[in-house]
């Protein structure tokens, strides 16, 4: 059988980057453990119940907590351990966390992440998924400061996703394309399956949460009803598809070709997701791949940082759909973007 694993890719990646020595390769092999780790969880996430009442306490206190402090606790530990990490930020924790420890002592870089994206699908076995983004330190050696983190997006080292679906596969860059491996449960390695993904130009899907129409910014609203139109020669009337996780959806998209949009709402006047760990890492996979992630008139990479938490309208996908978008968007929304 002719298989690449991650690890085999990421060796032979390696050259690519002469200065680097390996820790980049390394801390990519963390995450994909902790992923594994994850995944095994969310595999088995219905059976919390049942396991409880069987008397499989051993485990049991791992098992109850919400997946998503399992997946932060995994992500963090995994880190921890590889020692290639000087700090990581979290969606799940308010402050970064510094790491301070023999291990991590020559460490290279920061992780930011969302550990686990698409909460709300976790208890209903929908799709759910781990969003991840490296940057090379700024401060000088200890543990990671602030402004280590407060980078713009196209300082990325390297980004991905895991998407735990019907399949695991996790996609990532290093800024020589997007590629994306499946996960062999039977041997237990992510294998290549979709080397050097390149995104349709145009596609027939656009994926919103229409639910909050009434609050989207005008540019958006005449969008979506150009998304409904009937015009044979453009294919549309587009389909419409939300899952609810981010990674599912833009992950469909950048396979079939798509559009995601999450603007800003009168709930969410900055728009919802997040800048650091969400919209950057998501960015720099899909321009990789031929595709574009904006504010809706700005370069999401580009855009200045200051805090970890930092919020951002996002509108993702296939190149061509994206323009039209900041078309609309400039036409009809100037004061919004
Ligand atoms: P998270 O679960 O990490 O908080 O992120 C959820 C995000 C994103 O994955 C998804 O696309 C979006 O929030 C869904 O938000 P709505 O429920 O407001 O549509
Ligand atoms: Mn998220
Ligand atoms: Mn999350």
């Amino acid at each position: 059988m002719n298989v690449t694993t991650l690890g085999q890719f990421i060796i032979e990646k390696q050259a690519d980057f002469p200065y680097a020595k390996g820790e980049l390769s390394r801390l990519l092999r963390d995450i994909a453990i902790a992923a594994k780790i994850v995944n095994r969880e969310v595999t088995k996430a219905g059976l919390v119940d049942i396991l409880g009442e069987t008397g499989e306490t051993n485990i049991q206190g791992e098992l109850v907590k919400k997946l998503d402090v399992f997946a932060n606790e995994q992500f963090i530990a995994a880190l921890k351990a590889g020692g290639e990490v000087c700090g990581i930020a979290s969606e799940e924790n308010d402050d970064f966390i510094p790491i301070e420890s023999e291990m991590s002592k020559g460490a290279k870089y920061v992780v930011a992440m969302d550990p686990l994206d698409g909460s709300s699908n976790i208890d209903v076995n929908v799709s759910v998924g781990t969003i991840f983004s490296i940057y090379r330190r700024l401060s000088l050696k200890g543990p990671a400061t602030i402004e280590d983190f407060l980078q713009k997006g196209t300082e990325q080292v390297a980004a991905g996703y895991v998407i735990y679906g019907s399949s695991c596969m996790l996609v990532y860059t290093t800024g020589k394309g997007a590629n994306g491996f499946t996960l062999d449960p039977s041997i237990g390695e992510f294998c290549l399956s979709h080397p050097n993904i390149q995104t349709p130009k145009n596609g027939k899907t656009y994926s919103i949460n229409e639910g909050n129409y009434l609050h989207f910014p005008d540019g958006v609203k005449k969008y979506l009803k150009y998304c409904q139109e009937e015009d044979a020669a453009t294919s549309r009337p587009y389909s419409s598809r939300y899952i609810g996780s981010g990674v599912a959806d833009i992950h469909r998209n950048l396979i079939t070709g798509g559009v995601y949009i999450y603007p800003t709402t009168t709930k969410n006047p900055s728009g919802k997701l997040r800048l650091l760990y969400e919209c950057n890492p998501l960015a720099f996979v899909i321009e990789q791949a031929g595709g574009k992630a904006t504010t809706g008139g700005k370069r999401i990479m580009e855009l200045p940082i200051t805090q970890l938490h930092q919020r951002t309208p996002l509108f993702i996908g296939s190149s061509e759909m994206v323009d039209k978008t900041m078309e609309f968007m400039k036409k009809y929304s100037l004061e919004k973007i």
